[in-house]
């Protein structure tokens, strides 16, 4: 249930497996650098894709860092197990990730305005993601049937809370520091969204690089890189056989997750919704 799985933190569900209050308070007083690079999602969003892009981009598409690191030592997850891994010692730009809500961010990330990349993706393309994760992650709620589980997730009682709250939050900051990609985009054209992102963090490519970056990101051999597919994860965290972590990578698979009745059920949310997405995006641009 949640309350044996999950502690709640300024009002949303953390993982208590994960977040502990040591993790807690080494975000909290985390010293960023101006340099810092932050990639911000909602779960089930694109991290671990955007976790191999920004390290490419970086190293101008040399790839021994993404084939050699576990993503979650290469792009530490701030509020969780950063406090591991020395991140003061680590040369800049930094890379770091993270799945807060934008009013859950340190005082000292609002002072120096670190670079975020923040990726969303739609409402219903995120919950058929997070459903089937929630049956293979060990440390999260299994979901009742998928109506209850639409309920709660429609109603922010998921991890990190409502996706709508974290939408909104973040696409309303437009600062000059933030940069928004959203996952259509990012299927649409990776090599337009590497060759954006790569002018937003300041490391002109050429297009033989960026034509390397895209391949490699590419979902059928991101799969492939044991750094990226979660498949050096114990089995009692995640259980790959029940589903895998890199599962579909496809916009619209909620057409066959969803039934009618649930299609329509969260119409009245995400119809709005994706306009406001849209209409953030245009002008982020
Ligand atoms: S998590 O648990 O929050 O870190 O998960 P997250 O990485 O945000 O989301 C996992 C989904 O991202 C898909 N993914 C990709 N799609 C397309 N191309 C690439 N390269 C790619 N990499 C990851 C992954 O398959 C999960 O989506 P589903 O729909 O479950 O396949």
């Amino acid at each position: 249930t949640e309350e044996e799985l999950y502690t709640v933190y300024k009002g949303v569900y953390l993982i208590k497996k994960i977040h502990n209050q040591e993790s807690l308070k080494y975000y909290e007083e985390f010293s960023f650098r101006p340099d810092d690079i932050l990639i911000v999602t909602y779960p089930k969003s694109g991290t671990v894709w955007m976790q191999e892009i920004v390290p490419l981009i970086l190293s101008q598409g040399d790839p021994v860092v993404v084939d050699t690191v576990p993503n979650w030592d290469g792009v530490p997850w701030l509020e969780s197990r950063a406090f591991i891994y020395n991140l003061d010692q680590r040369p800049s730009p930094r890379v770091f990730v993270t799945h807060f809500q934008y009013n859950m961010m340190s005082t000292g990330f609002v002072k120096v305005k670190p670079r975020v990349c923040y990726t969303d993706w739609r409402t219903r393309d995120v919950f058929t993601s997070y459903s089937h994760f929630s049956r293979m992650a060990s440390f999260l709620v299994i979901p009742g049937t998928q109506t209850e589980f639409l309920n709660k997730f429609l109603d922010g009682k998921a991890i990190f809370g409502s996706w709508f709250d974290h939408v909104k939050g973040w696409l309303s900051a437009t600062e000059q520091h933030i940069m928004y990609i959203s996952y259509e985009e990012m299927i649409l054209d990776l090599e337009a969204s590497v060759t954006r992102m790569a002018q937003f963090l300041n490391t002109p490519l050429d297009s033989e690089m960026i034509r390397k970056i895209t391949d490699r990101c590419v979902f059928k051999n991101m799969k492939k890189n044991k750094m990226s597919n979660y498949s050096l994860m114990p089995s009692t965290m995640m259980d790959q056989n029940v589903s895998e972590f890199l599962r579909k990578g496809i916009a619209g698979d909620w057409k066959n997750h969803l039934t009618a009745a649930e299609q329509m059920q969260d119409v009245k949310y995400t119809f709005v919704w994706d306009y406001f997405c849209v209409f953030y995006h245009v002008l982020g641009q």
